[in-house]
C-alpha cells in the first residue's frame, strides 16, 4: 500500500499516480506496441537513469523479441531543466537498419530527446520511435514525434518510479507530485 505523502528535502509531495495506475497502463502500452512490433525484432534504448523502473516493466510488457542498448544522460539540476545536455554514455553501432524504441520516463522540455533523435538518426535506423511514461504537454518546447504516451500530466514536479529529486525518490514504487499547500 502507497504512503499518501512523502517528504524529500526541502519539499512535500502528494501522490500522484499509484503502482496500480502505472501497471495497468503499462501493460497496455506493451500490447500497443506489440501489435506494430512483433516481427521487428526492435531495439529498445531506454534513456537512464530516470527510465530504469519503466523500462524494466515496459519491456516485460512487449511481447516479441527484441535488443537492448542503454544510453545515459543528464539535463536536469534539482527541479529545472538546464537545457544543458550532457551525454555519459554513448551509444555505439549496431543500430544500422533497426528499428529503435527510445524508452523514457517523462517528456518535460523535450531538449532530451531532440537531442537524441539527432544523435540517432545519424547511425541510420530504419525508424525511431518514442515510448514515454509521462508527458507534461504544457511544458513542450519542440516538435517531437510521441508514439505511446502513458499519462499526460500536469507541469508540476513529480517523483517516484525512477524519476528523482536530486537523486532521491528513485525507487518508490508510486508517482508523487509536487505538494504547494
Ligand atoms: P527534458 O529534456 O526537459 O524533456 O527533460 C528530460 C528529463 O528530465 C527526463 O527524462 C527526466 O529524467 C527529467 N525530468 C523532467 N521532468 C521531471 C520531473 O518532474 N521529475 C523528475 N525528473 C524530471
Ligand atoms: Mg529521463
Amino acid at each position: 500500500m502507497e504512503n499518501d505523502k512523502v517528504r524529500i528535502h526541502d519539499k512535500n509531495f502528494k501522490i500522484f499516480i499509484t503502482r496500480d495506475e502505472i501497471k495497468a497502463r503499462v501493460n497496455e502500452m506493451g500490447w500497443e506496441v506489440t501489435k506494430k512490433y512483433k516481427d521487428l525484432k526492435p531495439v529498445f534504448v531506454p534513456i537512464l537513469n530516470g527510465s530504469f523502473m519503466f523500462a524494466a516493466d515496459f519491456v516485460r510488457a512487449c511481447h516479441f523479441d527484441s535488443d537492448m542498448m542503454f544510453v545515459k544522460v543528464k539535463s536536469y539540476e534539482g527541479m529545472s531543466s538546464t537545457g544543458n545536455i550532457k551525454w555519459e554514455l554513448g551509444f555505439s553501432g549496431h543500430i544500422k537498419g533497426r528499428h529503435i524504441i527510445i524508452v523514457e520516463d517523462i517528456i518535460d522540455s523535450g531538449n532530451t530527446l531532440k537531442n537524441f533523435i539527432e544523435e540517432i538518426k545519424e547511425e541510420e535506423p530504419a525508424s525511431v520511435a518514442i515510448v514515454s511514461l509521462l508527458l507534461k504537454p504544457d511544458a513542450i518546447k519542440h516538435d517531437i514525434p510521441m508514439d505511446y504516451i502513458g499519462f499526460r500530466i500536469p507541469n508540476a514536479f513529480v517523483v517516484g518510479y525512477g524519476l528523482d529529486y536530486d537523486d532521491f525518490g528513485r525507487t518508490l514504487p508510486d508517482i508523487y507530485q509536487l505538494d504547494e499547500d
